[in-house]
């Protein structure tokens, strides 16, 4: 797996990211989840310089203009509910691409004993896509595997990139083992250096779901 840091060149989406960590500038949850996506968008035109372009003949009202333009069918598959905010950036930007979800959660408990449930799940073919997977946070990389093994019944994409925002080095390493091949590409805003007992990104940001929209219940408050 290839990994493209964008915090490595001094850019907006450093801008974004800081607003994103701030505790002050959290309290406003319409500019949080307004940053995710202004970060998918700015991830987004990064990301098209890699995509397969042809020329293609454009008819202005006055003449004729060669231009080119991306051949890939592109999915954007997103973990619910944190990565909702952040695929809308994506979507905002790729015109025409199609969506998939699957909804994913973290038993709260210690990073040992942490278990993942993934639930629904809705997607296109993926057959022959370029499938962009994006969720905000890789903290043990637990979600994002077992949410593309669930994606893979819908098709084998020609082509995968993982989007997220902050990305642990721990989470790094474990997906550098389920992606050892150089096809994927993992394409970050931030890379942080630990998680705690209870499996967050520290310095990170907090709970990217909650911080989006409010906070829920527990597994134990729901039973
Ligand atoms: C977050 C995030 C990822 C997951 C990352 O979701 O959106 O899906 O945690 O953790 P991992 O790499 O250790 O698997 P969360 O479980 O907080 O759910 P939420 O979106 O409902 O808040
Ligand atoms: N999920 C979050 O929302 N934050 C983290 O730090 C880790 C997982």
């Amino acid at each position: 797996m290839k990994v493209v840091d964008l915090s490595k060149n001094n850019s907006l989406i450093n801008c974004y990211m800081s607003q994103l960590r701030d505790a002050n500038y959290q309290k406003n949850r319409t500019l949080f989840r307004q940053n995710l996506r202004r970060i998918g968008e700015l991830m987004a035109y990064e990301l098209s310089k890699t995509l397969d372009y042809s020329v293609k003949d454009v008819h202005t009202p006055l003449g004729v203009k060669q231009v080119s333009t991306y051949d890939d069918r592109i999915v954007v598959g997103t973990v619910l509910r944190a990565g909702l905010a952040l695929q809308e950036g994506f979507t905002n930007f790729f015109d025409g691409s199609d969506s998939a979800f699957v909804a994913a959660y973290r038993e709260e408990g210690s990073k040992e004993e942490l278990k993942i449930h993934l639930e629904y799940m809705a997607s296109p073919h993926l057959d022959d896509c370029t499938f962009l997977l994006v969720d905000p946070m890789l903290a043990t990389g637990g979600s994002l595997e077992l949410a593309y093994k669930a994606f893979l019944k819908a098709g084998a994409p020609r082509k995968l990139h993982i989007c997220v925002v902050i990305a642990a080095e721990e989470g790094i390493a474990n997906l550098q083992k389920a992606f050892p091949e150089d096809d994927v590409t993992l394409w970050t805003a931030a890379i942080d250096p630990v998680l705690n007992d209870a499996a967050y990104i520290v310095p990170g940001l907090g709970d990217a779901g909650d911080l989006s929209f409010g906070p829920k219940l527990s597994t134990k408050e729901q039973e």
